[in-house]
């Protein structure tokens, strides 16, 4: 069923979207300009991104729209990408953390961690971290995590997998449950500032990710995708409405599923805690 379209008017609003140059981030960036926001794309291919960036200006009309460079694997550029942002933008209104791979083999990031969970654990706790004044000055601002629900095998002893043999869909798995549970804590943290953190799954949708790597199952899952999964832009739905719908407002702390709440099973305070200190100590920033 078609959802209805987001009533919202995002006009001096000002919101960053990790990721932006495909699939479902593209297809996030693209609604939210709709609704009348400044988009930050934040991505790290100069020339897709430019040309994501001019197909949106086209379909939407926006001229509010903006590239940002940052390699979220690196740990330095995410730092040199939330400086020059503080600079250009006191105020965050949302931020979209959407950027993630698969693989097929095992890498490692310039910082030396695996990257499966360097980009989509690590990349998320850091870019949320450094913009966290930007989005307390906007006062009510949103946070979107996307996460999916092909989540867990998370083992927060060896979330690098230097014991046990590394697969993509196990690397890419643990990481999509992380993203659940750092969400919770990120949502304690933010009670009563009027900030609030949400995690979501998109659906299935059809994007490059799983041309990318797809754990080893590489064409066949890409070609399976093409033939049964969404459109980004349907995947983009929940992300977008969770972060501009007025019927949100205030809530936070929950897993939402095509637009509705659903039951998340990775729910563990003392766990989340855990992981929580563990990603800080990862990014080298204080657990507070
Ligand atoms: N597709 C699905 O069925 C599905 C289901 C559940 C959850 N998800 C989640 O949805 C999110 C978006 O995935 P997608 O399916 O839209 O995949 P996608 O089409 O491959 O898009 C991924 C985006 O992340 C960017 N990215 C990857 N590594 C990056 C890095 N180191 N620095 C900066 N940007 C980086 C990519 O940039 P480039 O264009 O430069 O590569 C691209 O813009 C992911 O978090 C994924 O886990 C997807």
């Amino acid at each position: 069923m078609v959802p209805p379209p987001i009533e919202a008017d995002l006009h001096g609003r000002t919101c960053v979207v990790t990721g932006a140059s495909a699939g479902i981030g593209r297809a996030t960036a693209s609604e939210l300009a709709r609704l009348g926001a400044r988009v930050v794309m934040a991505v790290r291919n100069p020339g897709k991104a430019e040309k994501a960036r001019r197909a949106i200006a086209k379909a939407t009309g926006s001229d509010a729209l903006e590239v940002a460079f940052v390699d979220l694997a690196r740990q330095d550029s995410i730092r040199a990408f939330a400086r020059e942002l503080a600079t250009r933008h006191p105020q965050v209104d949302v931020l979209v953390n959407n950027a993630g791979i698969w693989t097929g083999r095992r890498q490692t990031s310039p910082d030396g961690i695996e990257l499966t969970w360097a980009t989509n654990v690590l990349g998320y706790v850091l870019v949320t971290h450094l913009l966290r004044p930007q989005l307390e000055a906007a006062g009510h601002a949103r946070i979107v995590n996307v996460a999916s629900r092909y989540a867990g095998g998370l083992d927060l002893t060896d979330v690098e997998f230097e014991r046990r043999p590394w697969s993509g869909g196990d690397a890419y798995r643990q990481t999509k449950q992380a993203n659940r549970m750092l969400t919770w804590a990120l949502a304690r943290r933010f009670a009563g500032t009027g900030v609030t953190a949400n995690a979501m799954h998109p659906g299935f949708v059809s994007t490059e990710i799983f041309g990318k790597g797809g754990g080893g199952l590489g064409l066949s899952l890409s070609l399976y995708a093409k033939v049964r999964a969404r459109r980004p832009a349907e995947g983009a739905d929940t992300v977008a409405w969770l972060a501009a719908s007025p019927e949100v407002e205030g809530q936070s702390g929950l897993f939402w599923v095509d637009r509705g709440e659903h039951r998340c099973r990775f729910r563990d305070e003392a766990a989340e805690e855990e992981l929580w200190r563990l990603c800080h100590r990862m990014v080298g920033s204080s657990t507070s």
